[in-house]
Parts: C-alpha cells; sequence; structure tokens
C-alpha cells in the first residue's frame, strides 16, 4: 500500500513537473519573439478606473496602451462586456495578441457576499470556507475574471489594526488551514478551467505586525517570530499551490517588502520553492520613495531586482526600466525573468488556448447570487456567529410575545457585507429586522426603534468612515429622543434585540482605531435599555475584536455576527431563534482594553510570570488591568453545554518518530444537539529558546446529539512538538510535553508525557 502511494505521488509530481516544463518552454517561445517594450508592458497591472480605488490612479491613455503591448493585466472592472472589451484591445490589436489577466479584490465572495474573513475563520470549518472561495470563484469567473486578490494570511495580534477583519486572526495553524482551504477553493483541481481562478496570496509579507496598530505602519520582528508565528500561513498557501503572492507595503529589516529580496527571492523562492509571479501592492513600488530608500526609477530597478515581478497601478516599470537597463541598472535577464513568469501563469489560465475563456455572457445570470449561493452564504454565516454570553439560558428566543429590535445597525442593509466588498451590492442583502420578521410571521410582534446614530461624531470619525460613501447616516432626531423611543419600545416587550457595532468600513483598510469600544451614541443607548432591566440580547456587527467589559457585564446574552454578508439578516434569526445552535469560536482574542494589545494566547512565559493571584510587586503585570483577556482565543459558548473527560494518552513515554494519541470523551450535557470545536495544544515547557506558554496543533469540529458521548482522538507526531531554533531550523528536542485539549485555550484538560529521540 505504501509503495503503491509513494508511486502514485511520484506519478503526480512528475506529471506536475512535466506540466510546468511544458510552459516554460510554450511561454519562452513567445518571449522569444517580444520586443524589450512588450516584456516590459507585461509587468504592467492597472486600474482603469472604475472599481476600488485604494491609492492615487495614475494610469491614463489605458486603450492605446493595451493596443500597443503596455499592459499585462488590468482589475478593479468586471462583467463579460466590459472584460471582453479590454481583453479584445489586447488580443485583437496588439502585435503579438497576448491576452491580459483580470484581476480584482474577491476577499469574501464576489457579489453573493461571504461573511468577513474573520468572521469565516470563527466556524473553524474548512469545508466551508473552501466552499466560499469555490462559490466566489464560481461568481467571479462568471463576471470575467480570472485572478482573485485573497486569501489575505496576515496573523494579527492587534485589533487595534483594520485588516485584522480580511485575516483569520492570531494563530499560524489555524491560519494555515484557513490559508490552504481558501487556495483549494479558489484554483480547484484545474486552474485552466473556466470556473477556478488564480489566487493571490498577500501580503507577503507581515503586514499584520504594523506598529501600534496603526496602517501602513513601520514593522519591526525578530526572524524567530516571524518563522515561528507571522510566515506559516503564507507558506501553507504556497504549499496548496498558490499561482500568485502580493508584496506588501510595510518594511521588513528596514526593506520595504516590495523590494527586499531576501523576502522575495532567497525566502519565497529559494527556501520555499515558490514557482508563480509576485505582483506588487498598490502603488507600493512608488510609495518606496517615501519610504526613502531612492527615487522612482532606483526603487524601481531595486524591485525587479529583489524579484518583484508585477508592478500595481504605479507604472514605475513601465517609466524607468528600459532606461535602467541603458544604464546597467537592471539585467535583460531579470526583466525576462519577471516577464516569463507572467506569461506562465497566463499559461496555467488556460488564456493563450482561449483568451476568452472566463468571458460568456450567459453566466452572470445563473451563476451569480443563485439561490444555491445565497443559502451557501447563510449557512456560512451561521456557522461564523460566536456566541459570547448567554445568562439564563436566554437564547434561543421564542417565537412569541413581544420583541423591542433596537440599534442602528438593526435596520440596515448597508452594513451589512463589511468591507472590501468590490462587486457586492448591499442592497441585495438581508438586513436584521427582515430575517427576524421572515423568520417569526405571526407568531411574536416585533417594535422597531433605532435608539441611536452608528455615531455622533460628526467632526472626525464619521468623514472619515463615510469616506467611501454614506455607511452611517445621522438621523435628524436628537440622541434623547431616539433613545427614549427605544426605551419605550423596551419596556413595552418581553426581551430586547440590540444589534449595535461598526459600520462596514469601521475596519478594513485604512481603518485603524485607536478606541476599539463600540462607539459612545451606541453606548448610551445600550445603558439606557439595561436600566429597563428586560433581558437584553447584543447582536454585534464588527469587523474586529471589540472591548466589551460593560457589554459583557450588563448584556444578559452577546452573540457576535461580525460583518454577516448578503443573508446577513436570515442568518442572524437562525441563530437567535435556535434554527442553527451556535457554534463559532473567536481566533482573535478579545482584550478587555486597549491598553493590553498586542494581546495573544500563545504568548511566552516571561522570566517573572503573574499567576493572576494577589497583587504582588515585580511580575509582568500591569497596575491597573488583568492580564487576561476578555475572551480568549477559541472561545464560544453553545445552547448546548459540552463535558471533557480527562485527557488520555496511548504512552507517557516516547522515543524517536513513535506516534501518540491523545484522547477526551466529549459529551454534549446539554438539551440541544451541537457543534463543539475540540482543540489541540502543546506545550514544551524545556527547550533551547525561549517557547509560547501553548500552541494550538490541530482541531476537530464535531456534531453531538443532546446526550451523545464521543471519543475524540487527535495523532500526535515529533512535527507537532517542532519549532524554529536559534539558527532557524525546524527541530523538536526531546523533553517533557504538555498536551491539552479543550474548549478554548483558557479552559483545556492536560496530560503530561516524555519524549526522547
Ligand atoms: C490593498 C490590497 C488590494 C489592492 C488592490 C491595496 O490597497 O492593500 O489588499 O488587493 O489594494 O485593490
Amino acid at each position: 500500500m505504501k509503495k503503491l502511494l509513494t508511486v502514485a505521488i511520484f506519478v503526480f509530481f512528475s506529471f506536475v513537473s512535466f506540466a510546468q516544463n511544458d510552459i516554460t518552454s510554450k511561454a519562452k517561445a513567445i518571449l522569444a519573439k517580444m520586443t524589450l517594450e512588450e516584456k516590459i508592458g507585461q509587468l504592467n497591472l492597472i486600474i482603469p478606473g472604475d472599481g476600488a480605488v485604494t491609492g492615487s490612479v495614475v494610469s491614463s491613455n489605458v486603450e492605446n496602451k493595451i493596443k500597443t503591448g503596455k499592459v499585462g493585466g488590468l482589475f478593479g472592472i468586471y462583467t463579460p462586456e466590459k472584460i471582453r472589451k479590454a481583453q479584445d484591445l489586447a488580443v485583437k490589436y496588439s502585435r503579438l495578441h497576448i491576452p491580459m489577466i483580470f484581476g480584482l479584490d474577491v476577499i469574501h465572495g464576489h457579489k453573493t457576499i461571504f461573511p468577513i474573513p474573520l468572521g469565516m475563520s470563527a466556524s473553524w470549518d474548512m469545508g466551508l470556507i473552501e466552499q466560499s472561495a469555490q462559490i466566489a470563484a464560481k461568481e467571479s469567473t462568471a463576471d470575467g475574471l480570472n485572478w482573485a486578490f485573497s486569501p489575505m494570511v496576515d496573523i494579527a495580534r492587534d485589533a487595534r489594526w483594520g485588516r485584522i477583519s480580511e485575516g483569520s486572526g492570531e494563530d499560524p495553524y489555524l491560519g494555515g488551514e484557513i490559508a490552504k482551504a481558501m487556495v483549494r477553493g479558489y484554483q480547484g483541481k484545474d486552474l485552466s478551467s473556466n470556473n477556478t481562478m488564480m489566487a493571490c496570496v498577500k501580503h507577503f509579507a507581515l503586514y499584520g505586525g504594523a506598529e501600534a496598530g496603526r496602517e501602513y505602519n513601520t514593522v519591526d520582528m525578530s526572524r524567530i517570530k516571524m518563522y515561528e508565528y507571522y510566515l506559516p500561513p503564507y507558506k501553507a498557501a504556497l504549499d496548496a499551490g498558490a499561482g500568485s503572492f502580493m508584496s506588501s507595503f510595510n518594511e521588513i529589516d528596514g526593506v520595504p517588502a516590495t523590494a527586499n529580496k531576501w523576502l522575495l527571492t532567497d525566502l519565497l523562492r529559494k527556501q520555499w520553492g515558490f514557482k508563480g509571479f509576485v505582483v506588487s501592492d498598490y502603488t507600493s513600488v512608488n510609495e518606496m520613495v517615501n519610504h526613502g530608500i531612492g527615487d522612482l526609477q532606483t526603487v524601481t530597478a531595486r524591485s525587479l531586482k529583489a524579484g518583484l515581478d508585477m508592478d500595481m497601478v504605479g507604472e514605475g516599470m513601465l517609466t524607468t526600466l528600459q532606461k535602467s537597463l541603458t544604464e546597467g541598472k537592471v539585467s535583460l535577464a531579470e526583466i525576462d525573468q519577471a516577464c516569463l513568469r507572467i506569461l506562465e501563469a497566463k499559461f496555467k489560465l488556460g488564456l493563450f488556448d482561449d483568451p476568452y475563456r472566463y468571458i460568456d455572457e450567459a453566466r452572470p445570470a445563473k451563476d451569480i447570487l443563485s439561490t444555491d449561493n445565497r443559502t451557501a452564504a447563510r449557512n456560512m454565516a451561521a456557522h461564523s456567529m460566536v456566541l459570547l454570553k448567554n445568562d439564563k439560558q436566554v437564547l434561543p428566543l421564542k417565537k412569541s410575545g413581544t420583541i423591542a429590535l433596537v440599534g442602528p445597525l438593526a435596520d440596515n442593509r448597508r452594513n451589512m457585507l463589511g468591507t472590501w466588498v468590490v462587486a457586492g451590492d448591499w442592497k441585495q442583502s438581508v438586513s436584521v429586522l427582515e430575517g427576524i420578521k421572515q423568520a417569526i410571521g405571526n407568531s411574536a410582534n416585533i417594535i422597531y426603534s433605532k435608539g441611536s446614530n452608528i455615531t455622533d461624531d460628526t467632526a472626525l470619525f464619521l468623514k472619515r468612515v463615510n469616506a467611501l460613501g454614506v455607511e452611517a447616516e445621522i438621523d435628524s432626531r436628537s440622541p434623547e429622543v431616539m433613545i427614549s423611543e427605544a426605551v419605550a419600545a423596551a419596556n413595552k416587550s418581553d426581551v430586547i434585540v440590540a444589534v449595535v457595532g461598526e459600520s462596514a468600513n469601521m475596519s478594513g483598510e485604512a481603518a485603524s482605531r485607536a478606541d476599539i469600544g463600540i462607539p459612545a451614541s451606541q453606548q448610551a443607548l445600550l445603558k439606557a435599555l439595561a436600566k429597563t432591566g428586560k433581558p437584553l440580547v447584543i447582536v454585534l456587527i464588527n469587523g474586529r475584536p471589540l472591548t466589551l467589559v460593560w457589554e459583557n457585564e450588563h448584556a444578559t446574552a452577546i452573540l457576535d455576527a461580525w460583518a454577516p454578508g448578503t443573508e446577513a439578516g436570515n442568518a442572524v434569526a437562525d441563530v437567535l431563534f435556535g434554527k442553527y445552535n451556535p457554534s463559532g469560536k473567536i481566533t482573535a482574542t478579545f482584550p478587555r482594553s486597549v491598553g493590553q494589545i498586542p494581546i495573544y494566547y500563545n504568548h511566552k512565559n516571561t522570566g517573572r510570570p503573574f499567576d493572576g493571584t494577589g497583587f504582588p510587586k515585580y511580575k509582568s503585570n500591569y497596575l491597573d488591568e488583568s492580564n487576561e483577556p476578555l475572551y480568549p482565543f477559541g472561545y464560544g459558548l453553545s445552547y448546548t453545554s459540552f463535558e471533557y473527560s480527562p485527557v488520555m494518552l496511548s504512552k507517557t513515554k516516547l522515543k524517536g518518530e513513535e506516534k501518540l494519541t491523545a484522547t477526551v470523551t466529549l459529551t454534549n450535557a446539554g438539551k440541544y444537539a451541537g457543534e463543539e470545536v475540540v482543540q489541540l495544544y502543546i506545550t514544551d515547557p524545556v527547550a533551547s529558546v525561549t517557547r509560547a506558554v501553548k500552541d494550538l496543533k490541530g482541531f476537530q469540529k464535531v456534531l453531538l446529539q443532546a446526550g451523545e458521548s464521543k471519543e475524540i482522538s487527535f495523532r500526535i507526531t515529533t512535527e507537532q512538538l517542532s519549532f524554529f531554533n536559534s539558527d532557524l531550523k525546524k527541530v523538536w528536542e526531546p523533553g517533557k510535553f504538555i498536551v491539552h485539549i479543550g474548549t478554548n485555550s483558557s479552559h483545556v484538560q492536560s496530560a503530561e508525557l516524555e519524549w526522547n529521540k
């Protein structure tokens, strides 16, 4: 059997490398016919101007550039009609008829919008996450696209950073599993088929490490931290076969990623073996002038030499490479290399066989926003929601009596999709009010009241939040009038459901926040509602972990719904009324206060650890705040309750490459069927370098009927014991290990063992 498997693997890899060789030789044949200008043209990626514009648009005269072979790809446009028109210019008019590649920020769905990625990650459901990317690929290829600027796999430990919403949180193992699922979803088994697209792993690298959580800020990080915690998801995406990478805006070791040779060549290509192409981020080549490493010609030459292949928007390559070649600052071989990689990508996508492969005017009507796609988005959204609190089992709600539905995000379609929805139309989304009405029919009464504005801070906050269009409106009524109307509704009701939190672009790119609480206007509303003494259920709409100490103390229940996407209201209703029993678990720690940030579960012990008791001096703690988060990584409740037995190990003394099995018995001790994410962590208490207090090494999502018990086993190998040592070598060192299995990173059952070489 083993032999058969080895032969199968050999045949598979021989086939892959044969296919790659074949593509390379075909691409080389085209390269041989190209002029220098045409080669440089392939390195140019531009945005014609009616898509998402996150920087200054510098392209003009786009039509003429395409016709004269000065454009390798476009992004920011979609629909078969528009893309056909653009592709025609390249294929019919340019001298060598080289097709263009068409990209877009398809981040969490194309037109059927799924929850924001941070929300999807909370499902811990790789099958559903893969399916979301597959549907996104089906919809976007139906719209003429073939390249998704996703997955975003940046690890983030700082909830002030707005783009934490676009990733999978703080853990490298979970982040890596999700990265692989997304790449599988987009690229499928055959990249050249007309319903799959090329993934672009971003932002390479370490973008989530921006100092103080401030967007585009400096990153400065030790190699050990990079290798152990920040790089694994990029590597996982590469191993899953991702066809392209995007360089990040930030610097690494004093050199911006876009011109960082260590990053783009030594690590990505030489150590990791990446064979695809690397595109810059939006004008990140030009921005190196601001970083202070030279003028446009210098930084562009540096980026090419470092291993960058394609220049997004800034046209530094288009306008300076020829001069740099003449002056000997870059070589023809370097230009050829970059061009070859882009031609190869186009071959992989099947564009040379048929430049119109992804262009079919009949597809949007059947493939986009179909009932099936919407059902999948609703299911994904329900699975992504996290029950943070549920006192007195107030949830699930009964479909009877009177419900006061309040809050500025309750009767609100506009903010349900969250950040980065270039093609998503908020008018297609279902508000929470609509979803609840649909779910209860005539069996209960609803009194709706807005209660507050999303924010009353018109001077600063609102202007920045509304920069992309009015998503947070100011009501003509005064805050006092709005609150008293909501309180009156609450007084007439049996339960209050308050839908509060952040508007869509309060998180995402260029949306860092120094205060990550619910905005003051909504807090005032919540405080007034709490005073009524009625059960208060908070439904949070948010793009990041928030500080919720007051809310956790005073609300009866809190359901974190993130930005749930097109089917928002239906999915919220599914969970509130118990059609789906929540199973989400947070993937980024919720701090008690901003002062604790960066806060993450896999921290080090330090030389003076604080065990949480008393008020000792000279311990690693704060004078005015606990070390503990409000909700730890992996936390989330269910309508049922799960009990864990102690951990049973198949052995407690092991040697060499032996394998270990760790088992717990999980019991559903409550009244409802439900899913639990069983989490495996390992501690390596003594090693040659300091290790985290624990690291996630496995998880399983299991469904148990009420009263059912099941044995859950994890196979543990030395791979899960290994780490990067001071020489950046992945090793495992013998000695004692602690295996933990539990419901979240803070609540686990533990067992010790010894593993020797
Ligand atoms: C973002 C990228 C995005 C690109 C293209 C940039 O501002 O950082 O994530 O893919 O714009 O829209």
